[in-house]
């Protein structure tokens, strides 16, 4: 079996439903259900014998050290995380216990489960870190797209503490042998992401009929990838990817963040028409501190090696994201609950009108 860190979040509850989906073999999901991690996503797998979910901390040595001995996995992939930028910003301080010190932790149990193996469950075993994108920090209009060689550059707590935690990982590789695996990939959309990111935020507010928020001028460019390929990139990885190896995962998809919301709402114009064009929403408000301006993946190294590209194009990714959306109006009621509401106002408050 393998053990999944933070599959009940946006990208590894999509994960585990892809793997489930795919394979016989069973999952251990260990999240400690934070504002982001939501059972719900889960919901189609009740009854499932081969998903086993564990509530609690990746920050935790005994638990992890107790689920590995107590389950045995063949790998071990940490998506665990605090994930949101703007989070990050105004409360770096569990940035770095879950990102960086959660990662630590993971990584020290792991390595003792793994000393403790021998002969082919030792050689086989792999550790993979998912990683993002935004180590490589902000790219220039005619830069090149990041690459595996690309030097680290960190801009924000978020993407620092992620940093950190790579760089802890590329150690436990080079110093004890770890098999470990690094992905880093661009920025994902589809079912079940939180609606504190752009897509899922921009589709709940133009239902609202609220504004919708554009950070400064709007043309911070993301390279967008639909969520299943990240997932299947993924699992190609641990499949075949070399151990101590990193690979970028990205969907050759730039946008800059007026196009991607001037799509959702042309999309909602014809799934979900209103009084008014849903573009009429569209309000530019105060920019992110340190707004990284560009994103893009060169994912050359895992077509060439592992022979995986994305499936999916944006154009369809979104229609299919809106759609799910716009049937699970019940989801999004419970996970839009007080807490949520909370956020909305410190982070958008004091934001005002540009
Ligand atoms: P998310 O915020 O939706 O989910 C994170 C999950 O981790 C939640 O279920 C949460 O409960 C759980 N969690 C948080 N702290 C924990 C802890 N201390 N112990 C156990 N569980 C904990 O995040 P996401 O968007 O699904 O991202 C998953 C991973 O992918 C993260 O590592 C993120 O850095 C990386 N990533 C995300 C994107 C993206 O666009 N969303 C892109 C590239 C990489
Ligand atoms: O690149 C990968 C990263 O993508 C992941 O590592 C992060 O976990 C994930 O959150 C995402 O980070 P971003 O900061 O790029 O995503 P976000 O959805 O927060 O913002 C996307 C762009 O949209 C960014 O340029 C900021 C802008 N934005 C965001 C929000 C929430 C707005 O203009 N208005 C908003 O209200």
């Amino acid at each position: 079996m393998i053990l999944v860190t933070g599959g009940a979040g946006f990208i590894g509850s999509n994960f585990v439903l892809q793997w489930l989906a795919a394979h016989a073999e069973p999952v251990v999901n260990l999240d400690k259900l934070t504002y982001a991690g939501n059972l719900r996503n889960l919901d189609s797998l009740r009854g499932d014998a081969r998903h086993v979910f564990v509530r609690g901390d990746i920050d935790d040595a005994e638990l992890v050290a107790q689920l590995l001995r107590a389950h045995r996995p063949r790998a071990v992939l940490n998506f665990a995380a605090e994930s949101h930028v703007d989070r990050s910003i105004l409360g770096p301080a569990e940035f770095v216990r879950t990102n960086i010190h959660g990662a630590f932790n993971l990584l020290e149990a792991v390595r003792a489960y793994w000393s403790g193996l021998a002969g082919e469950a030792k050689r086989g075993f792999r550790f993979l870190q998912i990683s993002t994108d935004e180590v490589y920090g902000s790219l220039a209009a005619g830069d090149a797209p990041f690459r595996e060689t690309t030097a680290y550059a960190p801009n924000s707590p978020y993407a620092a503490s992620k940093a950190a935690a790579d760089h802890m990982v590329r150690a436990y590789y080079h110093t004890y042998g770890l098999p470990t695996l690094t992905t880093n990939c661009s920025n994902n959309y589809g079912p079940f992401q939180f609606p504190e990111k752009l897509i899922p935020l921009v589709i709940l507010n133009a239902l609202a009929g609220k504004a919708i928020p554009v950070y400064g001028d709007g043309l911070n460019v993301r390279d967008w990838l639909y969520v299943d390929d990240h997932c299947s990139g993924i699992r190609k990885v641990l499949e075949a990817g070399q151990p101590g190896a990193v690979y970028n995962i990205g969907g050759n998809s730039e946008k800059n963040n007026l196009e991607v919301v001037q799509t959702l709402c042309a999309v909602l114009d014809e799934l979900r028409p209103a009084a008014t064009r849903y573009a009429s929403l569209i309000s530019y408000v105060k920019d992110r501190p340190g707004h990284d301006r560009r994103y893009a993946i060169d994912a050359g190294k895992i077509r060439r090696e592992l022979g995986w590209q994305a499936a999916e194009s944006f154009a369809g990714g979104i229609r299919r994201t809106v759609g799910w959306y716009l049937a699970h109006a019940e989801w999004t009621r419970s996970v839009t609950s007080g807490a949520y509401q909370k956020w909305v106002s410190a982070n958008y408050q004091e934001r005002g009108a540009a």
